[in-house]
């Protein structure tokens, strides 16, 4: 057998309702100052009332900073930072979607007291050093799995990310409260649901790190999420649906933080980049012309998952004919999510698809894990299938 490495959260707290439990959690770790990191959507909603009462009826200190802007800028995560240190927090819980989970782990790495590193220091792979405060991560959206992966993402120009990749972003406990997801609405459920599920396709495809542990999450979040994502999406109130989209997507969390994604997220940054299409519609509307593009290569691979995304359909014939079917099944699946289908829906002119095809061969963390090798020719095709 290949030898592979497999890491995750070290403690993972799966339970409806546990958010308002989260100041009995620090007080068994012993903190006594803790900094809440969220959006203004979620301040908005008050999604973090439970969690704040629990620490006023066990009279603790926290704090919650709320400015964290969806693709989180330098400058926000910076003022988090500084805000973090003035403080002299002991422990950090981040309280959202990816950006809020994102912007929790740089913190919980820069406001530790003895670092030494500012934020462009840690971009890249392992660059981080030293030790980080205690984190928690409790995500409100299925989705981004950061709960359980080592990567932390930051927007650094106008249209550029950048991101920071390290063990030490992996949390010391994951809290998956599917109350907390029971109000996202359809379509950021849909699009971030199809991102949580392209993690797990691209993790099972990716070239060099798959792995058994890996394949297992992978097809264990897509058959949760592929059985849940439509009621989740239209029936949001569907508890037992919510509870699976959580698990599902940190599974595929799991999976990808172990077996990296590839050409769909290679290609749906610059979508993100240019555009501010949220990070999973972007991935939405090159997954079916990325897997057709990857056909040949990953064939087998796509039939192995087809009767685990849907289990109703009768697939049968060659690898081929089978993968092909999974593909058209995945459109129709994003069409019945009423998410938008083609990038000219989204205010992009055919002009402008050589600078996305250029900016997506940037990505080669990414494109090298595709199956099937992507050059500039290879991604302005893609895209003009998806336009
Ligand atoms: N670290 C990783 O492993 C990883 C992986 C993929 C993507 N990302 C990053 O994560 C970010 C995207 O994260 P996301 O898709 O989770 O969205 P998000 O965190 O940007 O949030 C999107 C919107 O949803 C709202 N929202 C969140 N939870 C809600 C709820 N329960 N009810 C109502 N509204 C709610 C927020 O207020 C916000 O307006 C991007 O920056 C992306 O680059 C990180
Ligand atoms: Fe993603």
């Amino acid at each position: 057998m290949k030898a592979f490495t497999f890491a995750t959260s070290q403690s993972i707290i799966c339970e409806s309702g546990a958010a308002a439990r989260l100041a009995e959690i620090c007080q068994e770790q012993g903190f006594q100052s803790v900094m809440i990191i969220t959006d203004p959507g979620i301040k908005q909603l008050g999604l973090h009332q439970g969690a704040l009462d629990s620490f006023d009826k066990k009279n603790m200190a926290v704090q919650v900073f709320s400015d964290v802007q969806a693709d989180p800028p330098e400058a926000v995560v910076q003022t988090a930072i500084d805000i973090a240190k003035r403080s002299d927090v002991d422990a950090i819980i981040g309280f959202g979607g990816g950006s809020s989970m994102d912007v929790a782990k740089i913190v919980a790495l820069l406001a530790h007291p003895n670092s030494q590193q500012t934020l462009s220091d840690i971009y890249g792979l392992s660059n981080a050093k030293g030790k980080r405060l205690p984190l928690i991560q409790v995500p409100t959206t299925a989705g981004t799995g950061s709960e359980v992966t080592q990567v932390a993402i930051v927007t650094t120009g106008e249209t550029t990310k950048m991101g920071a990749v390290t063990p030490l972003f992996l949390p010391d406990f994951a809290i998956l409260d599917s109350d907390l997801t029971m109000g996202l609405p359809p379509h950021v459920t849909a699009a971030t649901g199809v991102d949580a599920m392209v993690h797990a396709i691209e993790a099972y495809t990716s070239r060099h790190k798959k792995n058994p542990m890996s394949d297992l999450m992978a097809k264990e979040g897509l058959r949760l999420m592929a059985g849940s994502i439509q009621t989740a999406t239209h029936n949001g109130s569907d508890k037992k649906a919510r509870e699976e989209m959580l698990l599902g997507a940190m599974f595929a969390g799991q999976a990808f933080a172990n077996s990296p994604v590839a050409a769909v997220h290679a290609l749906a940054y610059p979508l993100g980049g240019h555009f501010h299409i949220p990070h999973g519609l972007s991935n939405s509307l090159v997954l079916p012309h990325v897997m057709r593009f990857n056909l040949n290569e990953a064939a087998s691979l796509y039939a192995e998952l087809a009767p685990i995304i849907f289990p109703k359909q009768n697939f049968a014939g060659s690898d081929l004919a089978i993968a092909t079917k999974l593909v058209e099944n995945i459109e129709v699946l994003i069409k019945d999510l009423g998410l938008p289908t083609r990038l000219r829906d989204m205010d992009i002119e055919d002009s402008f698809l050589p600078t996305l095809a250029q900016d997506a061969m940037l990505q080669t963390r990414l494109l090298v894990n595709n199956p099937r090798d992507v050059d500039y020719d290879d991604a302005l095709f893609i895209y003009k299938a998806a336009y």
